[in-house]
């Protein structure tokens, strides 16, 4: 199949690419090096995939509608896995229209290229963000999602709805993947294990904001993206699925686990909690788990062992 991904040069994106294409599919992916973190990052994160003769790159912008239907012209996907955005709850209270362009308007625009194109899959990367500060756990795709708590959050929701609307007013085939917190090889810079496990690793401080009990459903990259793949033999208008580990960890219990796995002791620095930050994400998977067979394979320990090795690889490069 023709499959066009965008963001991907990205962490979850690079990672897509290179599944796509073991799988024997035709791979374009489009990225405008989001300056949010270096462009030198994301040009190694598709170093491999670019040898790959059935891989294409676009440097290009999903906020551009011209450029889009342009890519669409060239690359005619079947296909569409919309990855792209501004990604990053705390930047985005300092951002909310740059975030709003990118991951709203974006949205949009890769929409009505899909819909031009008559593209038989879409999916779109959402975020377990849209939750909010859910008081019920496991959050469950039949839950309230109208108390989002950020921009990022909220952007990501909008485009949810975009989606729905467009499913339900031209019959499109789309499912939104609402990630949580996502992690492995490449994993963005801004994310708590990603710094914390560097830091460590260097003896500099680690910064905690907040309630340490606070927790997440981290997920490892290789899981997601099972869960991604399984969506593109779906024929359904509209569906919603949550893709986590269903195994939140504590904040205080990240580092311990850390610690264990790096063998290195945290010089903490406690900090005040942060707009924006959830007490817990929690996946209810059940659903996932019936109609698209996700079974996350990496239990914390694993993953995050594949990932300090990943990480003492990288800093014993520079
Ligand atoms: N990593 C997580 O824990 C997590 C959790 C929930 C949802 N998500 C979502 O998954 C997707 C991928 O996240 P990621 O962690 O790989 O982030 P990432 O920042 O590594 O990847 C996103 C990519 O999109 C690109 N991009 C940004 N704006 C663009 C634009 N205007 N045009 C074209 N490309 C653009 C960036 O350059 C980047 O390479 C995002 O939509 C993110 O919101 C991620």
């Amino acid at each position: 199949m023709k499959i066009l991904v965008t963001g991907g040069a990205g962490f979850i994106g690079s990672h897509l690419c290179e599944r796509l294409l073991s799988l024997g599919h035709k791979v374009s992916a489009i990225d405008n090096f989001d300056p949010f973190y270096p462009k030198e990052v994301k040009l190694r994160n598709i170093e491999k995939v670019k040898a790959n003769a059935n891989f294409r790159f676009f440097e290009a912008d999903i906020r551009d509608a011209k450029e889009i239907s342009a890519i669409f012209r060239s690359s005619k996907p079947e296909a569409v896995i919309h990855l792209a955005a501004k990604a990053g709850v705390r930047p985005s209270l300092a951002d909310p229209a740059g975030y709003q362009r990118t991951n709203v308007l974006g949205t949009i625009n890769m929409l009505e290229a899909s819909r031009a194109s008559n593209i038989s899959n879409f999916i779109f990367g959402s975020s377990s963000s849209v939750y909010g500060d859910n008081k019920k756990v496991p959050f469950s795709e039949a839950d309230r999602v109208d108390g989002q708590i950020s921009p990022y959050a909220q952007t990501k929701r909008s485009a949810e709805l975009y989606c729905k609307f467009y499913a339900r007013n031209y019959g499109m085939p789309i499912t939104c993947l609402r990630f949580f917190t996502v992690y492995g090889p490449r994993q963005r810079p801004d994310l708590a294990i990603h710094k914390f496990t560097k830091n460590m690793l260097l003896g500099k401080p680690v910064e905690l904001f907040g309630d340490v009990s606070s927790s997440r459903d981290y997920t490892y990259v290789g899981d997601i993206v099972d869960g991604i793949t399984a969506c593109l033999d779906r024929k359904s208008q509209f569906e919603i699925f949550n893709l986590g580990n269903s195994s939140p960890i504590a904040l205080s219990e990240l580092v311990s686990r850390i610690e264990k796995a790096t063998g290195k002791k945290a010089k903490i620095r406690r900090l005040p909690s942060q707009p924006g930050d959830v007490r817990i994400t929690y996946a209810d998977i059940s659903k996932a788990k019936k109609m698209l067979g996700y079974s996350p394979k990496f239990d914390f320990d694993r993953g995050l062992s594949i990932f300090v090795d990943w990480m003492k690889n990288e800093l014993a490069k520079s």
